[in-house]
């Protein structure tokens, strides 16, 4: 499979997202997961190898797994017939339901780590949520907590907010339906997960409204969107390793780069070995074979 980084197709483009290229098909959209790989919000020029395929076919994996717990977004996986001679939209193109986003990440917590454990060094809370004191790195919290942040445009970092922030930009009634929709949805994939012998540390949602429902949208449960740990390897105290895009972080920090662009360029050795990560995350999450 060659790598896609650019998407040119003869439909509107809706939105160019870091990873995704979104078309308007009219009454729906068509999104595409290219092979793009962003890390510290900076987008590289190098593709990983299917890439677009794995974060694809893991959130289709999930919105079945989800289905009774949260309506999704998923229309069909079956390209409209004018676009069936695109050889390269399979596996990574999907038609899904227009919908308006709201502009919050949707962010639940299970382990204090990245930005949630930087937090909580600094202020005891994350996200105004107060947390028992002399917890340590990596630790799994007593209950899972919903840890909201802003929806950053391009170049920007998400930031860390309180719930009430949420009240104020999408209303009461939206903010309580997310809040307990992403715990839910939290509690049904660790669940999963931990039968599997991989920890869910965290994880990021995006919701959206359709025919004035809230619906769960863009990807779900990737190795994009959640830090998944080995529950072998799992120890406190420390940073862990997630499966696949830690190890080109773990690169990224031994270089003298500013983390802003321009992004340096990842050898061929780097961006191989992370494409194993990638399929590694998708055959222990799904318990199958990812087919080359
Ligand atoms: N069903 C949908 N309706 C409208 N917009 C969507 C839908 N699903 C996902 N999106 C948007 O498409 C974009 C997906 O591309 P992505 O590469 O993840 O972007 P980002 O750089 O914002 O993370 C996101 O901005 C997301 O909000
Ligand atoms: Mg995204």
């Amino acid at each position: 499979m060659d790598v896609l980084t650019e998407v040119k197709l003869p439909l509107p483009l809706f939105k160019k997202g870091k990873v995704r290229d979104t078309f308007d098909l009219g009454d729906s959209l068509l999104m595409v997961a290219t092979d793009r790989i962003s890390a510290f919000d900076v987008v590289f020029h190098e593709g990983i190898p299917y890439k677009g395929a794995i974060l694809t076919e893991l959130s289709l994996f999930w919105f079945d797994l989800l289905e009774g717990v949260v309506e999704n977004h998923l229309l069909t996986t079956a390209l409209p017939n004018s676009l069936k001679d695109y050889d390269e939209l399979k596996r990574r193109s999907l038609v899904i339901k227009k919908a308006k986003p709201l502009p919050v990440e949707c962010v639940v917590r299970g382990y204090l780590c990245g930005s949630g454990w930087k937090d909580y060094k600094k202020t005891g809370s994350v996200c105004g949520i107060k947390l028992p004191a002399s917890l340590v790195e990596s630790q799994k919290l007593e209950k899972p907590i919903f840890t909201p942040a802003t929806k950053a445009e391009m170049g920007e970092h998400d930031e860390n907010v309180g719930f009430d922030h949420v009240v104020k930009t999408i209303g009461e009634e939206h903010a309580n339906a997310v809040r307990d929709l992403s715990l839910r949805i939290y509690k049904k994939a660790s669940d999963y997960a931990e039968k599997h012998g991989i920890i869910l540390a965290d994880t990021k949602f995006e919701f959206g409204i359709y025919n004035d429902k809230l619906i769960l949208i863009d990807e779900v449960l990737t190795p994009d969107s959640s830090r998944f740990w080995s529950a072998n390897d799992y120890s406190p105290g420390r940073p862990q390793q997630p499966f696949d895009k830690q190890f080109l972080r773990d690169y990224l920090e031994t270089l003298d780069w500013n983390k802003a662009p321009p992004p340096p360029k990842i050898p061929p050795e780097i961006v191989k070995e992370t494409s194993e990560r990638y399929i590694l995350a998708y055959e222990l999450i799904t318990g199958k074979k990812f087919e080359r």
